[in-house]
């Protein structure tokens, strides 16, 4: 199961009356559910393992209001574990943001934590520069401060199979955790191998005649004077533009959210979280597979029909209903994933054909790990292609929601308005996800494609709309707009630097003193993705935008990219870093933003006159003193 973020905000405190047994305490950092899954299921098997010790599993959110709690807890911690992502560059999720920001900023030194064992096992992704940041710094700081490291930090790779890795990191887990909890041992739970349950909800399939009025699944997402991932504001789209050329095969699309008089607000820089929908025939292809007609219209719920809970987890249903199936699957269900490990079992035991059954256990089993990584991970094997695969395999509803398709989450896009100029509108800037899986499969992006087929105000009434929230970020334009700066951003990372110029356009208008702004764009050819050409002429005849260099990757015979015309501008850059001036990257994390670092070390090395590592230490404080800022992904 991958559990919906929703329901870890209903975690419960356990009751604080086992006093004498053992407690121990499993922390979790999650953005798409993988981490608190992970600190669910060591729960449940130490559960099973250690009958008599107590098992919390706190989101770090909850675990405490303020630093000076986050302190006061952690004191008096004597084992706990941690399930950390890093995200982006290098950052911690959401929900783990605040702890992380007092964690690593404490500076109570000496051995504080010196009664606390603890374990630390990271999600992160190897393509990534600062693979698995978050969990290395938290791991060290630990044993800094006095605890003592059960064993080595996890660093699960996102781009393997995460799965085995956790696994393998519990083998070594348990060993440690028997010395601690010796006296936990359960009489029986230690030799069995523990097999989690399967969790499933309770559907109740209902006539729509009986119920009165249709579909009551969105009702639940407006009224809220806070919008946040757990209560969006459902935002119609205003406005939809192609702005790639006819000559181009791909597709970037510009669309313009309408927020006028939701009191939802942003800054410019700052990040929109949109909830997609799977389009028609992804769901078309999603009812054949499960057997079900389009309009079966039923209700969903975690508890019994008496009112308790189904499990010790959560009261709360995992989307709005009564609602139809099409709508379910439409807007709850993650189908173009590949499927877990667990997912492949809940199949298995709604097989009919035993050697579909016998099939999906060998794929989830340890003698199946190297066929799992290649006919599902490396092909990116869909859940609906595989459920295609095994037709026999017809999963009753309240486990196909609880065990086998993870909840949709939402996606995130730099934002680029600037609210000093549309205050009413949040523009993104979305390149269209098409391409060609290993197993030949087309693959559309989930939000990517919704957006492309969107239809806006300006065109129909009946236009479309989205479930939104603002994520605030510290991509944010210098305090004193006198202060010179440089931008970096090929393709979609042009997104947050068209708000800096809307917001320094409103600056002048205001007539602020602007400083230097120099931009750096790529694109593959002018006539095709030179994307908002017109509007960054328009910024750097009006004096907003003091130069625009662009790079055009596929128009010369030798491909030209972003950081080989900083090469170009070396003095420039160096005399805008000397001036106290200030670097911003957007885009690609995993191959532009790397070799933009590396070209940023060259020439301050260079212009500077420092060696390598007064470089990196020069560029380390950059980034600390917040001179030096990325938005990447
Ligand atoms: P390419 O697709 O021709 O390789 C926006 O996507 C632009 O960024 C494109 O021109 C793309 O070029 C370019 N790009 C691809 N990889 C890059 C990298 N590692 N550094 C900088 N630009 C890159």
């Amino acid at each position: 199961l991958q559990p919906s973020k929703p329901l870890s905000r209903e975690v419960e405190p356990e009751e604080e009356s086992d006093e004498g047994k053992k407690k121990v305490t499993i922390l979790f950092g999650t953005q798409t559910g993988t981490a608190e899954g992970f600190a669910k299921t060591l729960a449940a098997e130490a559960k099973a393992r250690y009958g008599k010790a107590i098992f919390k599993v706190v989101d770090l959110d909850d675990y405490a209001a303020d630093d000076e709690e986050y302190a006061k807890k952690m004191k008096k911690e004597a084992l706990a574990l941690f399930f950390l992502a890093t995200y982006g560059d290098g950052e911690p999720t959401d929900n783990a943001a605040r702890f992380y920001k007092w964690f690593t900023e404490e500076t109570e030194r000496g051995d504080w934590l010196a009664n606390l064992h603890f374990g630390v096992f990271g999600l992160g992704n190897k393509q990534y520069e600062h693979f698995n940041k978050v969990a290395k710094v938290v791991d060290k700081i630990l044993a800094d401060q006095g605890g003592k490291r059960l064993l080595a930090v996890g660093l699960g790779d996102d781009d393997r199979c995460i799965e085995d890795e956790f696994a393998a990191w519990k083998e070594l887990l348990w060993p440690q955790l028997d010395k601690l909890l010796r006296d936990e041992y359960a009489a029986s739970g230690v030799s069995t191998p523990y097999t989690a349950a399967i969790p499933e909800y309770r559907v109740v399939f209902i006539n729509p005649q009986d119920f009165g009025h249709l579909d009551k699944s969105w009702s639940l997402s407006n009224g809220c004077a806070v919008h946040d991932a757990q209560h969006p504001y459902r935002a119609n789209v205003a406005v939809r533009r192609e702005l790639h050329t006819p000559a181009s095969e791909r597709s970037c699309i510009h669309l313009e959210f309408d927020i006028a008089g939701t009191g939802l607000m942003y800054e410019t820089g700052d990040h929109v979280g949109v909830f997609p929908e799977n389009c028609v025939d992804i769901v078309d292809e999603a009812l054949r597979l499960l057997g079900y007609p389009s309009d079966t219209f039923f209700s969903i719920h975690a508890d019994k029909d008496d009112g308790t809970p189904l499990s010790s987890e959560s009261l709360a249903p995992p989307f709005p209903s009564p609602c139809t199936l099409r709508t379910a699957l439409t807007r709850y269900a993650d189908l173009l994933n590949s499927p877990k490990k667990s997912c492949l079992l809940a199949l298995a035991k709604h097989a009919s054909d035993p050697v579909e059954a016998e099939r999906l256990r060998f794929l989830a089993s340890p003698a199946g790990k190297v066929e799992y990584s290649q006919w599902i991970i490396a092909s990116q094997r869909s859940l609906l292609e595989v459920m295609a695969e095994f037709p026999s395999a017809k999963p009753p509803l309240g486990v196909f929601f609880a065990a086998i398709a993870p909840r949709l989450q939402p996606r995130y896009y730099s934002i680029s308005s600037s609210p000093r100029i549309s205050s009413t509108r949040i523009h993104v800037t979305c390149a269209v996800v098409y391409e060609k899986a290993p197993t030949g499969r087309i693959h559309r992006g989930v939000c990517s494609t919704w957006m492309k087929h969107s239809i806006p105000l300006e065109e129909n009434e009946g236009c479309s709309c989205a479930p939104i929230f603002v994520r605030q970020s510290n991509f944010k334009l210098p305090v004193n707009p006198s202060v010179p700066i440089v931008m970096i951003g090929p393709g979609t990372g042009l997104a947050p630097f068209r708000g800096f110029l809307q917001e320094r356009l409103a600056l002048k208008m205001a007539e602020t003193h602007l400083g230097q702004a120099i931009l750096f764009f790529g694109c593959r050819n002018r006539n095709m993705d030179f994307i908002y050409e017109d509007e960054l002429k328009f910024f750097v005849e009006a004096g907003i935008l003091t130069e625009l260099i662009v790079a055009f990757s596929r128009e010369g015979p030798t491909k030209e990219y972003v950081q080989h015309k900083m090469i170009e501008k070396a003095s420039e850059i160096w005399n805008i870093i000397s001036q106290g001036g200030y670097i911003y990257v957007c885009g690609d994390a995993k191959g532009m933003a790397r070799d933009v670092h590396r070209v940023l070390h060259t020439i301050i090395q260079k212009k500077g006159s420092l060696d390598s590592s007064k470089t990196e230490s020069m560029l380390k404080s950059l980034q600390t003193e917040g001179r030096y800022l990325r938005d990447v992904w």
